[in-house]
């Protein structure tokens, strides 16, 4: 039987699947994060939606939660960030995923403490500079993916090669990862392991929405757009605020104007509160195959499962 013993990110963060569950704003708390780590992935709070008092109250629960690995991602450019890497730090919390932000800023200090750390990035200069910072792994993050994206448009069959030819650290495919044939596509493009958001975002255990995560179940091809690429460039679904977004841009719009309308809390509004008209409503183009309520478990298994089948019928194929 083959298994994952010897995959670099299942022995870099002590698990037994080489599958992530990216760290979401409004979606990873402590019930998705026990849940993705209790099957054998790695689990990750989503401290970009939290003050340090709120990281440490889920810290505190998923540990009642889980004795398996799992660990937090900080966006960097958090107002806060500075308070939610002491509480890391007080917590002996050993696997730290950055994004959205320089690198070089915190790795040393994060591992310093003893942390693993992996940083998101969606294109081969940050790339370089996660490894020139010391970071453990790479999560490489294609055009597809829901959420803050980059500007390049790379998407994550590019992305991996062009990662693959510049660093040797290990690196985990994010962006249009849905199921076993991700894993082997990514693998087969030198990617290690996968890291998953959308269809995490929607399962039993994220605290997302019932609305937000209905209104994905039911949206299908083309439904989600990379808008605001002016400010932070993110993808949303095309709802009533994304159109608002669109006909802004269209017009030729200042960052102050798209700062404007943007305003504050957009995310919490749709993905937590299910505001499906003004909130932002942020998902990948995955949304298309997501179709139905399950557990994190069930997602993880059907990875698992997925994987071994399609690797056999790719071996067996003339
Ligand atoms: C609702 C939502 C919120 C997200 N919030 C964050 C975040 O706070 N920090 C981060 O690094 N990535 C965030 N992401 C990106 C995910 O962690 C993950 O890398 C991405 O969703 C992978 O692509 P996929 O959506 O195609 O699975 C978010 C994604 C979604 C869908």
């Amino acid at each position: 039987m083959i298994n994952f013993n010897n995959n670099p990110v299942c022995r870099l963060f002590g698990i037994e699947y080489p599958i992530i569950q990216g760290g979401m704003v409004w979606c990873s708390g402590h019930k998705l994060v026990s849940a993705v780590s209790n099957a054998g992935g790695l689990g990750l709070l989503g401290a970009g939606s939290m003050t340090p008092e709120i990281l440490q109250e889920h810290i505190d629960k998923t540990k009642t939660e889980t004795d398996k690995p799992f660990g937090v991602n900080l966006p960097l450019i958090h107002r806060q960030v500075a308070g939610l890497i002491e509480v890391v730090l007080k917590n002996k919390i050993k696997i730290v995923f950055t994004s959205a932000g320089n690198p070089a800023q915190w790795t040393q200090v994060l591992k310093a403490n003893g942390c693993k750390v992996a940083h998101v990035i969606a294109n081969t200069k940050f790339a370089q500079k996660a490894a020139d910072s010391g970071a453990d792994a790479i999560v490489a993050e294609g055009f597809e993916a829901g959420g803050h994206n980059g500007r390049e448009e790379t998407t994550t069959f590019t992305l991996l090669p062009l990662i693959r030819q510049s660093v040797q650290i290990p690196v985990i495919a994010a962006g249009g990862m849905y199921n076993g044939s991700s894993l082997l596509a990514a693998a087969a493009l030198g990617a290690s392991g996968i890291q998953l958001g959308s269809r995490f975002a929607v399962c039993d255990e994220s605290s997302a929405h019932e609305n937000f995560k209905n209104y994905v179940y039911q949206s299908g091809e083309g439904a989600t757009r990379l808008l605001l690429k002016r400010l932070i460039p993110v993808r949303l679904i095309l709802n009533d605020f994304a159109m608002q977004v669109i006909e802004t841009e269209t017009k030729g719009a200042s960052v102050a104007e798209l700062t404007n309308l943007l305003g504050s809390g957009r995310c919490k509004k749709g993905v937590f509160e299910g505001d499906l008209s003004e909130g932002e409503l942020e998902i990948g183009q995955v949304a298309a195959l997501i179709k139905k309520k399950e557990t994190a478990k069930e997602i993880i298994e059907d990875i698992v499962h997925g994987y071994f089948k399609e690797l056999e019928r790719v071996c067996n194929q003339p």
